[in-house]
């Protein structure tokens, strides 16, 4: 996707007046204000409909302007070096003099950072002299979006901009890595545990259990198109039932939907919201999912497909 630098500069501008805009990100899209501003900040809230104890995540450009905010440790400086910019999010020790907004963090001591690598966003993040607090851009609990067309689906005409980045190309939210102690896992995501096991050379811990709440952040219900969703299905009768596959089958019918041609579990992880999407706006009344298998990203499908289940 071409840069149009027309377009950044607009929402540089409404950036600038501490309004809200819509920006893309190789994860998902978010729906981003200025983190330094109380008045921003509050209005992403009120947008999303998000509950006031639910931190925002807040995007930078590099470490360098991180630095004034947060303090670094030496398994940050390896994730950072080794997958950034990309789809991780790092949550850190916020600094006494950090300008973070007190509306952002719900008053933690912490903070959740990310330096998203899409193009069109990294360039918007650099001429910008704040970082920008940008949760998914989504009613709080329903599916998050991956296109400026899911972003209008959600808000209508109550968002000022949104600036098109095309097809989020991960499709799926980053993984969250509490790494103020020994390192935890807080939301699986695009990227896989595994690797970030490799570089810190050791068992990472998982606190993601979905029927848990461990964090505000992660209400049993999440991530939901809103009609019922069933899990692990053998076998379909109901024709009025969409059934979500992970490959495509030879025998095809109009209520199956195909998460990827061969049972690629990246690809899969890229449709799996924008299928949910089309599933719904073709009006069927639920959903039954084939078992997706519990390994790399899979683990990540399953854990959005098993919150949005507890509908
Ligand atoms: O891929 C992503 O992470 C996308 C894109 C837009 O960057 N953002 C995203 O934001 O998924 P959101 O707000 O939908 O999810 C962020 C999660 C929430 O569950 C929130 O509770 C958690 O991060 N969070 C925020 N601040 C936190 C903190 N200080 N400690 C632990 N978790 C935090
Ligand atoms: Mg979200």
């Amino acid at each position: 996707m071409k840069i149009n630098l027309t377009n950044i500069k607009k929402a540089e501008k409404i950036l600038n007046k501490n309004e809200c805009v819509a920006v893309p990100t190789e994860t998902v899209y978010g729906l981003a204000g200025n983190a330094y501003s109380d008045k921003a900040c509050k209005k992403i809230f009120k947008l999303k409909k998000r509950p006031k104890n639910n931190p925002l995540i807040v995007h930078y450009y590099n470490p360098k302007n991180l630095k004034k905010d947060c303090s670094f440790n030496d398994n940050f400086i390896k994730l950072y070096k080794k997958f950034c910019p990309g789809p991780i999010t790092f949550v850190l020790n916020l600094k006494k003099n950090s300008r973070i907004s007190r509306i952002a963090t719900n008053n933690k001591k912490s903070l959740a950072v990310r330096f998203p690598k899409h193009k069109v966003t990294r360039e918007l993040l650099k001429k910008l002299n704040y970082p920008l607090a940008a949760p998914s851009a989504n009613l709080s609990s329903k599916l998050s979006a991956v296109s400026s067309k899911d972003v209008k689906e959600e808000f209508g005409k109550n968002i000022k901009y949104i600036l098109d980045g095309g097809k989020s190309s991960i499709g799926i939210e980053s993984t969250i890595v509490d790494l103020r102690n020994r390192p935890k896992i807080l939301r699986l995501g695009g990227l896989e545990t595994s690797l970030i096991e490799k570089i810190l050379n050791k068992k990472v811990l998982i606190n993601n259990n979905p029927l848990k709440i461990s964090f505000p952040g992660q209400q049993k219900l999440h991530y939901s198109p809103g009609i019922p969703i069933r899990l692990n299905v053998k076998k379909i009768i109901n024709k009025n039932e969409a059934y979500l596959l992970i490959r495509k089958r030879k025998k095809n019918r109009k209520n199956y939907f195909f998460l990827s041609k061969n049972g690629n579990l990246k690809e899969a992880a890229r449709n799996l919201y924008s299928m949910l999407r089309k599933v719904k706006k073709n009006k069927y009344k639920s959903i039954a999912v084939v078992k997706i298998p519990n390994r790399g990203l899979g683990k990540t499908i399953n854990d959005r497909l098993l919150r949005a289940s507890k509908f």
